[in-house]
This record gives structure tokens, sequence and C-alpha cells, in this order.
């Protein structure tokens, strides 16, 4: 399948009509924001600025670290909609998650809304957790959410249903055209890797199509023995995992709400 690439395109122009969070995230993150040190927080993968944008409002100097160039466009114009102050508190970094230095350290670091399974390898994995952990201070929190689908998988061990699905529908913000998401999922299960295809129908007021766009979006999922493990091999400390962002106890699978420290004492 051809198609645009992940966080382009389609995908970013109707980042903020699909892409809509974890239900509770924003207001669990302002809270954490609100309890950190001076430090300041860093957002890892920052998007359109659905995060950023409210934590800079609340009152909280916030890096935005970004590699969409697309996206942070996009939070570049959403961000001049806000009062000069609350500008002010916002510095957009395009990057790696990967690899980066921005030669100073954070109270906070997030990865909101499963933005670290964008990390498809160990090797990826370990090299963003690295960055973390140099980009925090002692004793400096970061906070982070992924899912494992352990239990779509299980489910699926016994069906051979790989139907393409209706997801939902929006408006277009600009031409009030429907625009229908469908999507098809696919494990590679060696790799563990979630592969998504996501097709943005846009449809004309007579249901006639318009336009039909192909994307993907790959995620790597984890189990919560093997992100613990990740963690500790980088000096991280568990400090709470919860399965949502109302503090629900973890499942075993699903959501998974990460806090972590940097040690005060390597
Ligand atoms: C699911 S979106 C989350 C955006 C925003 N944090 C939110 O909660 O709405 C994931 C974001 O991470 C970015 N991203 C993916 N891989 C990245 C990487 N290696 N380094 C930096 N950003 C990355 C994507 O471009 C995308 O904007």
């Amino acid at each position: 399948m051809r198609g645009e690439g992940e966080y382009e395109g389609v995908q970013a122009r109707y980042y903020n009509e699909y892409f809509s969070g974890v239900p509770g995230d924003l207001e669990f993150y302002l809270e954490v924001a609100a309890s950190a040190g001076k430090g300041g927080v860093l957002e890892l993968g920052s998007g359109t600025g659905r995060i950023l944008l409210p934590l800079a409002i609340s009152g909280v100097p916030v890096v935005g670290l970004e590699r969409s160039p697309e996206m942070l466009r996009l939070a570049r114009r959403n961000l001049k909609a806000a009062q000069a102050e609350s500008q002010q508190r916002v510095e957009l970094v395009r990057g790696d998650m990967r690899e980066f230095s921005l030669g100073r350290q954070f109270s906070l670091i997030i990865a909101p809304y499963r933005t670290f399974q964008h990390l498809l390898s160990p090797v990826d994995q370990r090299g963003a957790l690295r960055c973390i952990r140099e980009h925090l201070e002692p004793g400096g929190l970061f906070v982070f959410n992924v899912f494992d689908p352990l239990r779509d998988l299980a489910d699926r061990a016994w069906s051979d249903d790989r139907e393409l699905r209706k997801d939902l529908e929006f408006e277009d913000p600009k031409t009030g055209e429907v625009v229908e998401v469908w999507y098809r999922r696919d494990y590679d299960l060696i790799h563990q890797l979630l592969q998504q295809e996501l097709i943005f129908r846009r449809l004309a007021e007579g249901g006639g199509e318009v336009s039909s766009v192909p994307t993907r979006l790959v995620l790597r999922y984890a189990g919560r023995f093997e992100m613990e493990h990740l963690l500790e091999a980088e000096n991280l400390r568990v400090r709470t995992l919860y399965g949502g962002f109302r503090g629900e106890p973890y499942a075993g699978y699903g959501e998974q709400v990460w806090t972590v420290e940097r040690p005060l004492l390597d």
C-alpha cells in the first residue's frame, strides 16, 4: 500500500479531529506539571500542542521536541492564537527523541498519548531512555502512557477477522465535508509491532467519494515486565504504574500510565 507518511498529510491535517488522546490525559498532565519542580517540562513528540499549549497557558514553561515538520508547523499556528505570555513559555524544537541533546535538564519529561511506542526497536527505546535520563534533574520524573494489546492479541488468536472497519467520522473543519476514517490492524509478532492501516475518505454532500488517502501508523508494544526492565536498565526507578489516568489499577494488559524517577544519587 502506498500512502502518506506518519503525522504528515491527512494525519497531520486531521490530527485534532481524529487523534483525541486518552480519556483524562490532559487533566492528568496538568496536575503532574503543577507539582513538578522549577526546572520546567519537556514534552517528547509534542505534536500540534494538544498537551503542550494547555500546559503553557496554565503557567508552566515547556519545551516541545517534535520530529514531524508538519506537526511543528501546526503547533506554531495554534500557539499564535494564545496570549503573548503563554507563547513566551513555549519553545518548540525539531528533533528526534531517539537521540537529542538540549544542553539542559528538566524537572519533568512527558511523552503523552503513546508517543514512546513510536520507538520501533529495543535499540531505539534504550537510546531514548538514555537521553531522557540525561535531561532529567536528579529526582526528576518521566511520565508517559503506552498500551499493550495483549488482550486483543489473545482474542485474535481465535479469529481470522482482518476486516477493514469504519472507525469514526467527523466534519472537515475547513470544508464542512464528512471525513470517514477506516482502519485495519495487523501484528508483526516477531518484532512486537502493531501495524495500522488508516484510510481517510472525504465525502461530498451527496455521499460520493472526493478522495481516499491510505496511511499507516506503526507502534511497538511491550508488556509490563519488559517495560520495567527497560527502565531499570537505564537506571530509571519506577514509582507507579496505573491502568488509566484516573488511578485505575493496571489490569495486566491495555493502558499503562508510568511515573518513573531519575534517582537522586547515581
Ligand atoms: C500520538 S502523537 C502525540 C502528540 C501529542 N503529544 C499529543 O498528545 O497529542 C505522537 C507524536 O510523536 C511524534 N514523534 C514520533 N516519533 C518521534 C521521534 N522519534 N522523535 C520526536 N517526535 C516523534 C509524532 O510526529 C507525533 O507528533
